[in-house]
Order: C-alpha cells, then sequence, then structure tokens
C-alpha cells in the first residue's frame, strides 16, 4: 500500500515509530519552549552557593524582596571578569539605595569555581555568587546558548530584576554574549 505522507515524514515516523501526527506533535511542543519573558514567574530551581552541600532555591531566594540577577557565560572570562562582574560590583551599593535587596550572579560553572571567581573579585557581602551545575535554571527560563569553546551549554549574558519571584525586567544580550544592555548602568529599577 501507498503512503501519501510526504517521505521525510515518513522516514522520522518510522524511525521513531511513531504516527505522522504524532511526530508534528513532538515538533510543536518543542515549538512551545519559549524564554521567559517580563511578567512571568521565575522556574522553581536549585542553585548553589560555595559548595555543592548549599543549595538555595531560587523562589526562596526571591520570595517577597527584590533581587537584581545578571548571568553570564562563565567565571574568570576576560568578558565577564574585566567588565560584566566589576560593573555590579562598582554600582551594587547605588542598585541596594534603590530598593535592591539582593544582587546575585550565575554561571553554568560548580559551585567551587564560582566561589573562587567570587574570591578573586571580593564580592563577599555585596553579590552572590551562585552555580547552576547542570544549567538546569537557564534551561528553564530558556536563556541558554551553546558555546563549544567555554564546554558546551551556558548562560546567555542577560540581566534581570525580579520582584516577588516575578519578572519586571529582563535584558538579554542580542548574541548572547555582547556586553551591552545587561551591563549594571543600564538597569532600571522602577519604585
Ligand atoms: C567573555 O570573555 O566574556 C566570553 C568569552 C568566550 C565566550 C563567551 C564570553
Amino acid at each position: 500500500m501507498f503512503s501519501t505522507r510526504p517521505s521525510i515524514i515518513r522516514g522520522i515516523a518510522a524511525l521513531t515509530s511513531r504516527t505522522t501526527s504524532q511526530v508534528h506533535k513532538v515538533h510543536s511542543s518543542q515549538a512551545a519552549m519559549a524564554a521567559v519573558k517580563v511578567g512571568d514567574q521565575l522556574p522553581v530551581s536549585d542553585l548553589y552557593e560555595d559548595s555543592p552541600a548549599n543549595k538555595v532555591n531560587v523562589c526562596d531566594l526571591t520570595a517577597g524582596k527584590r533581587v537584581v540577577l545578571f548571568a553570564v557565560p562563565g567565571a574568570f572570562t576576560p568578558g565577564c571578569s574585566k567588565t560584566h562582574l566589576p560593573g555590579y560590583i562598582q554600582n551594587a551599593e547605588k542598585l541596594k539605595s534603590e530598593g535592591v535587596d539582593e544582587i546575585v550572579c550565575v554561571s553554568v560553572n560548580d559551585p567551587y569555581v564560582m566561589a573562587a571567581w567570587g574570591a578573586q573579585h571580593n564580592t563577599k557581602g555585596k553579590i552572590r555568587m551562585l552555580a547552576d551545575p547542570s544549567g538546569a535554571f537557564i534551561k528553564a527560563l530558556d536563556l541558554g546558548i551553546t558555546l563549544p569553546p567555554l564546554g558546551g551549554f551556558r548562560a546567555k549574558r542577560f540581566s534581570m530584576v525580579i520582584t516577588d519571584s516575578k519578572i519586571t525586567e529582563l535584558n538579554v544580550e542580542p548574541d548572547g554574549t555582547g556586553l551591552s544592555c545587561s551591563l549594571a548602568d543600564k538597569l532600571k529599577i522602577k519604585k
């Protein structure tokens, strides 16, 4: 019996033992994944501070608070070390005077690496250096990027303001790694 389905769809369906409609369903569910936007609730996720034993739940961290969270492609990389992180250190007091309770730096790195990077920049008391070792938080935000020279999956460079666990400002670098809209002095903290 001849099939009227296009051969490519027949091939995919045969390979996966799914019917054509099931294959289409898989595609539409993948297409539904979209980056978070202003107004969205933060996804439930755990980050790590200093060691794998010290879990920080993102909802606990942000409930009832105003938090500035910025993400970097990698600890110790030149752009993150020379520009992105130092800008937040320099602006930490000003941001806190504007009503920000916590400033958090996130990277898809292990917690020891984040701690060592923070120690090098003397971030204690200014910025919390939180690790997303598996990238689960960044994947849930759909703000990841594949950077083979850094080992694969990483965070895009972005900043966000979180008000009581809801995203109220979001600045994602258009090319994923540039140093423009996500810099500390570009934040517009609304009272
Ligand atoms: C940086 O220097 O920030 C950087 C280096 C390589 C890839 C992404 C970012």
